[in-house]
């Protein structure tokens, strides 16, 4: 017989070993927290990401901080769900993805700002410097103000980021797609 045609079972009991070995990974977790969250990330992110050749691990992991742990959605983007599914409501949740980001929820003076990639690529029309200073510093980017403090924003508690998280969630806002707020 042809050895190669002995091959093929074997190369297709190896692979749906394989692939039953990882969602088993998947079930338990795979032991590595990191890889654990940039895979949820990816998993949970609202709108599609265009990787291009950006650093996918930091995508991932900037997801999982923004939708898993920032909560950046409940300010940013308004509404933050779709008509009918919100989750305070008792209804199926689906976040807002049409206006995901973008800004216009009113806080009392303050207006949250747009967070998706302007026309150079730029979340929020910042430079990843730019971007750091503001989350550090709670002091607004646009020179018109005067560096003013942020209000309500939560950059206090932001400012305790490492470096490369603060670094993944601005890859992840450069890789959504550029929204406008709702009505
Ligand atoms: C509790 C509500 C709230 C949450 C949560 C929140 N923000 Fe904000 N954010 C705001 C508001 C309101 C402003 C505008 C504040 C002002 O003008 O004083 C703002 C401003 C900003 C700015 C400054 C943009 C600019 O050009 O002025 C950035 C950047 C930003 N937010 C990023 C984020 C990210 C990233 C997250 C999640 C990790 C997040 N915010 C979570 C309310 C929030």
């Amino acid at each position: 017989m042809n050895r190669k045609k002995l091959i093929v079972p074997f190369v297709l009991v190896g692979l749906s070993l394989g692939l039953a070995a990882l969602s088993q990974e998947e079930k338990r977790g795979s032991g590595d927290p990191e890889a654990d969250r940039i895979a949820r990330g990816f998993q949970i992110s609202p709108v599609k990401v265009t990787l291009r050749n950006r650093d996918r691990n930091l995508v991932g992991l900037g997801s999982y901080l923004v939708n898993a742990v920032g909560g950046c959605n409940d300010c940013h983007t308004n509404p933050s769900y779709a008509p009918g599914h919100d989750p305070f409501m008792g209804q199926p949740k689906q976040v807002n993805s049409a206006h995901y980001l973008a800004g216009g929820q009113q806080f009392g003076p303050f207006t949250s700002a747009n967070i998706t990639p302007d026309e150079h690529g730029l979340p929020a029309g910042l430079t990843l410097a730019q971007f750091k200073n503001v989350i550090r510093t709670g002091h607004d980017p646009d020179p018109a103000e005067g560096g003013r403090l942020l209000q309500v924003m939560p950059w206090p508690t932001y400012q305790n980021m490492t470096d490369n998280d603060l670094r993944a969630i601005y890859e992840y806002l450069r890789s959504i797609p550029h929204a406008e707020p709702g009505p």
